[in-house]
C-alpha cells in the first residue's frame, strides 16, 4: 500500500481514500485497516475521478483545505471520496434531483466539509449566498448544454482555478460519433481555458473523457 496523493492510497489495482468517518460506508465499498487508519475502497467504475487517477493522472489539484464547487453530486459517491481527501476543505455540492438529494443528505449530514445545495446548476445565481470562491469546479451533469452550465459557474472560480469537466459523448449528442463530440468540447473549451490534460476513461467508462483545465 502506498500513499500516492494526499489521503489517496493504492495497492496494486485497488484505490482507496482515508475514511473521514471511521466505520461508515457510503455505497457498500470495502473498508480496510492500514497503519492505524481506515481506508475506503474507491471504485473507478463508480467514480470518474477514481478512473482519472487509475489512468495515471499525476497532478491532482486537491489539498487538505481545498474549496470545491461540485456540479451533479447525485447520491454522493464521488463527493464522499473528495470529502475524505479535502478533510479541512469545503465541497459545495449542487444536485437538481430531489430523489438523489434525499440520499445524499444522509452522507452530507455526517461530513462537516460537505455543503449540499438542491438547485439547478444552470441558475448559479440561486446559490450565490451559499458558497465562497472555490479552487476547483468539478462538473459531472451529463447534459446537452453542459458547457454553458460550466461557464456560468466559473463566476465562483478563483483566478487560475482548475476545472475537472466530465464529458459523456452520448449525453451531449447521440447522433455524432464520440470522437466528434470530444473534439467539439475540447475546441470550445480552448477558447476560455488552458487545457492541462484530456483523459479517456476507457476501460472504466465507455465513451467518456475528462478534461482538466485552468481558467484563463
Ligand atoms: C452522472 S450523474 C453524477 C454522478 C456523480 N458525479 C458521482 O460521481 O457520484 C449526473 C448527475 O447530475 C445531475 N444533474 C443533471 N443536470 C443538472 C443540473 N442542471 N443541475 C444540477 N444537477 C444536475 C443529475 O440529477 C445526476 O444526479
Amino acid at each position: 500500500m502506498e500513499e500516492i496523493f494526499t489521503n489517496i492510497f493504492i495497492d496494486g489495482n485497488k484505490l482507496y481514500t482515508k475514511n473521514l468517518i471511521r466505520g461508515e460506508k457510503v455505497y457498500g465499498e470495502k473498508l480496510v485497516d492500514f497503519k492505524g487508519m481506515e481506508l475506503r475502497e474507491w471504485n473507478p467504475r463508480r467514480s470518474k475521478l477514481a478512473a482519472v487517477i487509475m489512468k495515471g493522472y499525476k497532478d491532482l489539484p486537491l489539498k487538505k483545505d481545498s474549496k470545491i464547487l461540485y456540479l451533479g453530486a447525485a447520491t454522493g459517491t464521488t463527493v464522499s471520496h473528495i470529502s475524505d481527501i479535502v478533510e479541512n476543505g469545503k465541497i459545495f455540492s449542487v444536485e437538481s434531483s430531489e430523489r438523489s438529494m434525499r440520499q445524499f443528505l444522509n452522507i452530507s449530514e455526517m461530513r462537516d466539509n460537505v455543503y449540499p445545495i438542491l438547485e439547478d446548476a444552470s441558475n448559479p445565481h440561486l446559490y450565490s449566498g451559499l458558497l465562497e470562491a472555490v479552487d476547483l469546479i468539478y462538473q459531472d451533469v451529463a447534459q446537452k448544454h453542459q458547457y454553458k452550465i460550466l461557464m456560468k459557474n466559473t463566476t465562483y472560480l478563483k483566478k487560475g482555478g482548475t476545472v475537472i469537466y466530465c464529458v459523456k459523448a452520448k449525453s451531449i449528442d447521440s447522433s455524432k460519433s464520440s470522437e466528434e463530440v470530444f473534439k467539439k468540447e475540447i475546441k470550445q473549451m480552448e477558447k476560455d481555458f488552458n487545457i492541462v490534460e484530456t483523459i479517456n476513461l476507457s476501460p472504466y467508462e465507455k465513451d467518456h473523457i475528462v478534461i482538466i483545465a485552468k481558467l484563463r
